[in-house]
């Protein structure tokens, strides 16, 4: 949710604030702008839409080695040139980018600010109108940043220009995501270290409540007692060739197809020298000391958290229950006496799970975060994790992320029905060798999978999906994909559900996708196909080889069907993308949505 950059330094600050925007822009995209120090003070360019749109309207000639940036994603306020950040205090000499939301800025504006005033609709203007109303009575600005922050309640990450010392960027952070870069002669803020990759790969943490103090030679992080703390940098170990799209059209699609690739990688992770499944001893010992395991995740990762309760509670029969986390930090299930979490998440970020994870630990409960960024929030505050070994995930639609959480959740449950003494009655190692294998094959049937999106897709206004078993959890995450990049209202059910309201809905030619691999409910399924079809509704039938009949649309390699989860997603992940395609949508940049959700 919004991102954030500054430089500071000796370079053409504009061109590595534009630069780093356009990487952030996975985290939100309505508007945009940057802030520079240039001769003549502070200059703002902001603009709405998307960064391509801002950088129409830089001004090239403007010289500045120093700079913040934000690319936004609407909380408080329309999404609009006004709202857009940066905001400016009223007399102009403080500039600042917020990502994260001021819960109570009503409050503060009422006590503080009655006297200004505001031409944005954001909570963010509160913020540097405060900072501009400290220093007038008195403060310097340091203690005036300072005391603001003390004042706000909520989440934030912020970089503070002032006009009158422009050789400095005063950052800040708590609950948002935040880091700063070092380079030789120039610092950097970010997000996220892949929008500064361009000019360093050393980064620093920053903790919450920490305020810091950006030069071009000097990075000085204080707690908010003005207490200095030293911080080693980290090396950012991400290729930047990984966060380009190559000759691919779309993030979306470049990461479906390196899914075969990534099971591949996460195979040769998590096995130890002998060939067998090993993860670290100390979360199995935790899983196992407990008496069930509570899934916390949102979205995609919620999706991957329903089929790993199956292999949890079938390969190491431990009782597991799923929740979405932003119900749960405020309607929390009884729960039993000694629970263990999980928390799923691509980017570690996720600001409902994380407000769960911060109530568990505080309960005492151990926890073990799921993340394809290791260093990320949730990772960093939970006991343990386990990495996805993804590969940064760009489109806003998951893709590899989610089969790689699936296999990533089947390794986790067979290490420990082994540690058990429980048989899973199959090699898991091997079969997700071949789940790779069919992955490929699949991957190389796009234009089967163009073909079905155009026949059933290109029109419709809604679509269903239907599935039994845990074929109805594929279904639900091939609805979210569906629904996210092409806008069709696409809903999952289990497969005996539907009749019971939904299939009212059900008209002449609605498309019904049905989703049939596993054995034991493939009559089942089948059954409920009649019953939309003799509505009028138009089936398209996705089965496994080996259970398919007359009629089927598309037939996916077999594999293990504990397994089947991880190949049938991805004809879903295909036919959403060209059903988008169709419908002229914005693949990777779905509307409304941002990837990494950092409000709550
Ligand atoms: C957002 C994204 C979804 C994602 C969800 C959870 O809503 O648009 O694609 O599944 O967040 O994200 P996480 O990073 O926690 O997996």
């Amino acid at each position: 949710m919004c991102g954030i950059v500054g430089f500071i330094g000796e370079q053409d600050a504009k061109e590595i604030l534009l630069k780093g925007l356009e990487k952030l822009e996975y985290r939100g995209y309505d508007s945009a702008g940057i802030a520079v120090q240039a001769a003549n003070g502070v200059v703002v360019f902001k603009e709405k839409g998307r960064i391509a749109k801002l950088r129409e309207i830089v001004d090239e000639n403007v010289a500045a080695n120093v700079g913040i940036g934000h690319t936004r994603w609407a909380t408080h306020g329309v999404p609009s040139q006004v709202n857009a950040h940066p905001h400016r205090s009223t007399t102009e000499r403080f500039t600042l980018v917020h990502n994260g939301v001021i819960e109570n800025y009503e409050l503060l504006k009422n006590e503080y600010l009655q006297d200004v005033n505001f031409v944005s609709e954001t909570d963010t203007e509160v913020i540097v109108q405060l900072v501009e109303k400290q220093v007038k009575i008195g403060l310097t600005v340091e203690e005036a940043f300072r005391k603001t922050l003390t004042l706000l309640h909520g989440s934030y990450a912020l970089a503070l220009l002032d006009a009158d010392n422009p050789d400095m960027i005063y950052v800040a952070k708590n609950k948002s995501p935040l880091l700063v870069g070092t380079g030789d002669n120039f610092n950097v803020v970010a997000s996220d270290a892949m929008a500064m990759l361009q000019v360093t790969d050393q980064f620093i943490e920053l903790m919450d409540k920490e305020m810091v103090l950006v030069t071009k030679e000097k990075i000085t992080i204080q707690n908010l007692q003005g207490e200095t703390i030293d911080r080693a940098p980290f090396t950012a170990e991400l290729d930047a060739s990984d966060i380009e799209k190559g000759t691919y059209p779309h993030f979306m699609l470049k990461e479906i197809d390196e899914q075969p690739l990534v099971i591949r990688n996460i195979i040769q992770k998590y096995q130890n020298e002998d060939g067998e499944i090993e993860l670290d001893a100390e979360i199995r010992n935790a899983i196992l000391e407990s008496d069930r395991v509570y899934i916390i995740a949102c979205g995609t990762s919620y999706h991957a958290g329903l089929v790993g309760k199956q292999f949890m509670e079938r390969f190491a029969k431990v009782p597991v229950e799923v929740h979405v986390a932003s119900e749960f930090s405020y309607n929390m299930p009884l729960l039993t006496e000694k629970p263990f979490f999980i928390y799923i998440s691509q980017s570690g970020e996720t600001a409902d799970s994380r407000a769960v994870l911060v109530q568990t630990n505080e309960m005492g409960y151990k926890a073990l975060t799921i993340t394809n960024v290791p260093g990320s929030t949730l990772s960093r505050e939970a006991n343990y994790t386990l990495p996805l070994h993804a590969g940064p995930e760009i489109a806003v639609a998951s893709t590899k992320a989610y089969t790689a959480q699936l296999a990533v959740l089947a390794i986790l449950a067979a290490d420990i029905a082994k540690a058990k003494g429980l048989a899973i009655g199959f090699d898991l190692i091997k079969e997700l060798g071949l789940v790779a294998n069919a992955m490929e094959v699949l991957c190389n049937q796009k234009e089967e999978m163009d073909a079905i999106a155009k026949e059933y897709l290109a029109t419709t206004r809604n679509c269903f999906f239907i599935g039994r078993s845990v074929d109805f959890y594929v279904g639900l995450e091939g609805a979210l994909k569906l629904k996210e990049i092409s806008y069709i209202q696409a809903e999952g059910f289990a497969g005996g559900e539907l009749k019971h309201g939904t299939i009212a809905l059900i008209e002449q030619g609605t498309p019904v996708i049905a989703i049939a691999t596993q054995e034991h409910v493939n009559l089942g399924i089948r059954g409920n196909v009649k019953e939309v079809a003799a509505r009028g509704a138009n089936p398209c039938i996705i089965a496994m080889k080996g259970l398919e009949m007359e009629g089927d649309r598309f037939i996916v390699p077999a594999v293990h069907e504990a397994l089947a989860p991880l190949a049938v997603i991805i004809p879903l992940q295909l036919i959403s993308y060209y059903a988008a395609l169709h419908r002229e949508c914005d693949v990777d940049k779905p509307r409304n949505l941002a990837k990494s959700v950092t409000v709550e």
